[in-house]
């Protein structure tokens, strides 16, 4: 699905370049769970922004699914990501004043849908994540653990190719965490989702499939785990 080869990054100011990514190779493979761990600063989320077509100012190639998105125009791109990634994030990134629905629904809104299909699937993917009836609540008015299940579907909702998730339980408790981390391993199992998991917590890392250690931009390891 993913090809990184000989991926180099720098980040350039008035003073210094900063060498962040250093001969980055690896290769997703459809249905593989992956948690990328690595200490602040090493590159992990410039390594994902990469991987999620945001970011293309890098070397070496990125080839999704055998092609290259280099000469895609930015349009385009803002397209593609919107059909083939779906990200998560640590703080869940919700808009306080959209219900859930209307939050689940926004990558919807580009896709010329009518009313009812959306509702239908709004409340399909709600329903997949453990969400059903919660629709017309606000983010506030629910747990963290909720939150990051408004998103998880938010992130579904357009049947993405991968997801992407950065820290995903880094702002959940010790219990909430593994309802969360069972949902992604369920929609992995179940769904065949092809997930990336970046994390702290050696116990997102029991979840996966495979294990890609960072230091300082580079890949220090790279193994399959008996989960
Ligand atoms: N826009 C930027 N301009 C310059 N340097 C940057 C920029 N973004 C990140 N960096 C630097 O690139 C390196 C990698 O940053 P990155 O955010 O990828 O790390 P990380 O592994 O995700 O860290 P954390 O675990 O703290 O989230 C760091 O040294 C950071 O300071
Ligand atoms: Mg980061």
């Amino acid at each position: 699905m993913i090809d990184l080869v000989h991926i180099n990054k720098y980040y350039q100011n008035a003073q210094e370049s900063l060498h962040v990514l250093r001969d980055i190779n690896f290769h997703v493979n459809a249905g593989e769970m992956i948690a990328i761990m690595g200490p602040s600063g090493s590159g992990k989320s410039t390594l994902i922004n990469l991987l999620g077509f945001i970011d293309r100012k890098f070397s070496g190639s990125y080839l999704f699914e055998g092609n290259s998105l280099l000469r895609t125009s930015d349009e385009k791109l803002s397209k593609i990501r919107n059909q083939v990634v779906g990200f998560i994030f640590q703080n869940f990134s919700l808009i306080e004043n959209n219900t859930v629905f209307e939050n689940v629904e926004l990558p919807l809104l580009y896709g010329g849908l009518s009313p009812s299909e959306t509702k239908e699937k709004v409340l399909k993917v709600l329903k997949r994540v453990g969400l059903e009836g919660k629709e017309k609540k606000y983010p506030k008015q629910l747990s963290g653990g909720q939150q990051q299940r408004v998103a998880i579907a938010r992130a579904l909702i357009n049947e993405p190719k991968f997801l992407i998730a950065d820290e995903p339980t880094g702002a959940l408790d010790t219990h909430t965490s593994e309802e969360i981390l069972q949902l992604f391993k369920d929609l992995n199992e179940k769904d065949h989702a092809t997930i990336i998991l970046v994390t702290h917590d050696p116990e997102v890392v029991s979840y996966c499939h495979r294990l890609i250690q960072i230091r300082d931009g580079a890949i220090i390891e790279d193994k399959e785990l008996n989960r």
